[in-house]
């Protein structure tokens, strides 16, 4: 939608008014109306290392959802405040690990007598409450960019992983990058009594999987690759390791919104591409692209936007920074104290791979 010219005035005059104080992150998948005042956009990896690179500026405003505002809040400093426009702007994969189910699950793992062996890796997509519980049982996060790093760091700790909580990459990771099998992974259904598993699955079992995944990747098929393989003859398939294991491996390239703009920045004119990703990006590559002659597709048109991602508009986004120009603090988002040290534990053991 074309942005109303007075709030992006208002915009404009808010952000010069707080000049150095603000520093705004936006990730890919924003409105393309929010993304014009990002001063760095990025994927969830680069999204927390540059927060943590802007020391300077006391008001971090976070354009992605809550989870990346928390990320933020843990790697910066305390008098640091991280600014979420809009607070429903929440992520329905990250809600689907509660504490209270990751700790019955490690009751679970102990009583099976493979808790020891464990080392917990958890996607960004997660609560900051489950990033310390990972910090607390000597485990990493991993962003989309980094999972095969952080699992080949994990499996040099111990025998075993508890993947939480997108059960996709973290099947898509073990199989398809580091050549283990689908029966080496088992699923841990937090819904169910011990995750629905036996002790001797449990004990079988070298990747164990949450049983979560993303509300709109999760909705790409393997008939979605069949119908547009079929439709555009020469098409290339590039989809995000959210989506399923079978869509995944019907694909050409798979990988992270930044991984995802860098193929098609590389792509030669004249190239067919259909892209399994949140919508706002693939609509924003599509006309970046095709003056060059690139053609970009959405893989699927029957899947739509992360609701919450769209949820960060360009109203709020101007409310939030009139508000911090006129010297109101408005949607911090701020862990407290216990949880951010072990949950910063889990991240800089990520920013720590190699
Ligand atoms: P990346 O930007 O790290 O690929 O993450 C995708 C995502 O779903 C964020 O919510
Ligand atoms: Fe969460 Fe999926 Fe939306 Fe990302 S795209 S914020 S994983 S629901």
């Amino acid at each position: 939608s074309p942005s109303d010219p007075d709030l992006v005035e208002r915009a404009r005059a808010a952000k010069e008014k707080l000049g150095d104080k603000v520093f705004v992150l936006g990730h890919h998948y924003q409105r393309d109306e929010v993304i014009q005042f990002a001063d760095v956009t990025g994927d969830s990896f680069k999204l927390a290392r540059d927060a943590a690179a802007r020391p300077d500026a006391e008001y971090i405003v976070f354009c992605g959802v809550h989870f990346m505002a928390e990320s933020a809040d843990i790697l910066t400093s305390d008098d640091q405040k991280v600014v979420l426009p809009d607070l429903a702007a929440g992520c329905s994969m990250a809600d689907m690990a509660t504490a209270e189910q990751v700790a019955e699950c490690w009751d679970v793992l102990t009583e099976a007598g493979i808790a020891e062996q464990v080392v917990p890796v958890s996607y960004m997509n997660s609560s900051a409450d489950i990033k310390a519980f990972t910090g607390k049982h000597g485990g990493t996060i991993c962003t989309s960019s980094n999972a095969e790093r952080a699992l080949e760091w994990a499996f040099q700790q111990g025998e075993k992983v508890l993947f939480l909580p997108d059960q996709h990459l973290g099947r898509n990771t073990a199989v398809r990058d580091m050549g283990m099998s689908l029966e080496d992974c088992v699923v841990y259904n937090p819904h169910r009594p011990n995750g629905g598993l036996t002790a001797e699955e449990l004990r079988a079992a070298k990747m164990i999987l949450w049983r979560g995944h993303c509300s709109v990747h999760g909705r790409f098929s393997l008939d979605s690759v069949n119908d547009v393989r079929e439709r555009i003859p020469g098409v290339n398939v590039l989809v995000h390791p959210e989506c399923k294991h079978e869509v995944v491996s019907a694909a050409d390239y798979v990988g992270s919104t930044e991984y995802i703009i860098k193929a098609l920045e590389a792509a030669p004119a004249g190239s067919k591409w259909a892209v399994g990703t949140e919508l706002n990006l693939v609509r924003r590559l599509a006309n970046r692209f095709a003056p060059e002659g690139k053609e970009i597709v959405f893989l699927d048109k029957t899947v739509c936007f992360c609701s919450t991602m769209n949820r960060i508009d360009l109203p709020h986004l101007v409310w939030a920074l009139e508000s911090l120009a006129e010297g109101n603090l408005v949607n911090r988002i701020e862990v407290d104290k216990e949880t951010e040290a072990f949950a910063r534990l889990a991240l800089e053991r990520m920013l720590a791979l190699p």
